[in-house]
């Protein structure tokens, strides 16, 4: 657990940023975002093809399978892909392609079933994917082989209760690819949590501006004055620039007690077991590229940016409490949705005006400050992951954090406490 020479050294690192009167020495200007990476089509189709298909990406809960046979049919753009517990109470991912013909094995949101069949011309796979039995196998010439074709598998791995697929079926295995995050997110009990919430934003811009927005709160006295604004201190946020493009924030909050739920009302949402540190600070970690972690005392949110075209965006918050049991969900949940709502009118209420400006002749782009830099560094990461090489060198941006990020030697006395870096001119 955190030690209190960890803890002395996030507290003096927080009173250095707050005091400083400039970024660190040897911190150099971030170069300008090019545009392109936000309005062109080319761009939008290469994150397609080296980004969206290669990397973990988050798809369910495990109680949203609860039994055998449960499945479900996930909501990522252009992955037709369904998600079912076996017989065996194996977690699978598949393209919910049929081989036959490439019609739908499952159509509807979430269910349960023995076997998956086709309804079009009623092939019929098992919960492994393994193909059962076809009408009129007859009519099929030799060599016809069954046992070739089951339903595609995708990579599906979990992280707790938590479940991931990746359509690379050569990509690190989700935890290593998580690294750090696994023991920071350890701190927390996640696997007393359960999804209690869910509802998704439409927004008129290019995912990586839904994506800019929450990585940074250089924001929140413009735009949040009257809700968040008060309780954080921003100015005393640390960053933490991670390898594999995940980024952690810790801030100093000013009001620690006054959104904790009251233990004994029966109504009230109960307090997710974690250290101290975790109802004195506001922590929150991008897990790489599309997952966002805000932390509450009560509230675990992820926070996720789907892209549905070059410039629509899909913003989904789900939100885990710890598990109730049996009855209805605490009534406070309902104050802190419409909380939630009301913080995130105002986080999204810039991002189509983004998209317009920046396809404008006005923009003369992006001018990142130090305190931003966590944005600098997912764009960084995004061309490391789809190979700069594969990215027009008009739409890169210039690799200036990744020799900043914190490498597991950082990390030996207490990942969540360790140093980001940036604050020396190495
Ligand atoms: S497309 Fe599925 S059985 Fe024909
Ligand atoms: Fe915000």
């Amino acid at each position: 657990m955190h030690s209190a020479e960890a803890m002395a050294n996030l507290e003096a690192r927080m009173a250095w940023e707050q005091d400083r009167s400039s970024p660190p020495p040897g911190v150099a200007a971030l170069p300008p975002i090019p545009p392109g990476r936000y309005t062109s089509d080319e761009f939008f189709a290469l994150e397609r093809e080296h980004l969206w298909s290669k990397v973990w990406l988050y798809a369910a809960h495990t109680q949203q399978l609860p039994k055998p046979g449960s499945y479900l049919l996930l909501d990522i753009p252009e992955a037709p892909i369904l998600l079912i517990r076996g017989v065996d109470n194996e977690i699978r991912a598949f393209y919910n392609v049929c081989s036959h013909r490439g019609a739908p094995v499952v159509t509807s949101d979430a269910g349960s079933a023995n076997y998956l069949r086709c309804t079009y011309h009623q092939w019929t796979y098992d919960t492994r994917g393994d193909l059962l039995s076809v009408q009129d196998e007859r009519d099929f010439p030799e060599p016809f082989d069954k046992a070739c074709l089951g339903l595609k598998p995708v990579r599906c791995e979990r992280w707790g209760n938590w479940i991931f697929i990746n359509e690379d079926p050569d990509a690190t295995p989700l935890l290593e690819w998580l690294g750090v995050l696994v023991d920071e997110f350890d701190h927390f009990d996640i696997e007393s949590l359960r999804p209690a919430a869910s509802k998704d934003y439409i927004v008129e811009c290019n995912w990586k501006f839904t994506m800019d927005a929450f990585l940074e709160v250089y924001h929140i006295k413009g735009i949040h004055p009257k809700t968040v604004g008060p309780q954080l201190d921003h100015r005393g946020a640390v960053m933490g620039l991670l390898p594999n493009g995940h980024t952690r924030m810790t801030c100093p909050t000013n009001k620690p007690s006054s959104s904790t739920p009251d233990p004994d009302s029966p109504t009230a949402m109960q307090l997710i077991p974690s250290p101290d540190f975790a109802h004195k600070y506001h922590v929150s970690h991008n897990v790489f590229p599309n997952v966002i972690t805000p932390t509450g005392a009560a509230v675990r949110t992820f926070l996720m940016f789907w892209p549905l075209s070059k410039t629509r965006t899909r913003v989904q918050s789900v939100h885990f409490g710890v598990d109730w049991g049996e009855g209805e969900r605490p009534a406070d949940w309902d104050g802190f949705l419409d909380l939630w709502d009301v913080i995130m009118d105002e986080d999204l209420q810039f991002l189509a005006w983004q998209q317009k400006a920046v396809m404008s002749p006005g923009f003369q782009g992006y001018q990142l400050s130090y305190m931003e830099r966590r944005i600098y560094y997912a764009h960084e990461s995004i061309d490391r992951i789809m190979g700069v090489d594969n990215v027009p060198e008009d739409l890169r941006v210039t690799p200036m954090l990744q020799a900043h990020s914190e490498q597991p030697e950082d990390q030996a006395a207490d990942p969540l406490w360790s140093q980001d870096g940036a604050g020396s001119s190495s």
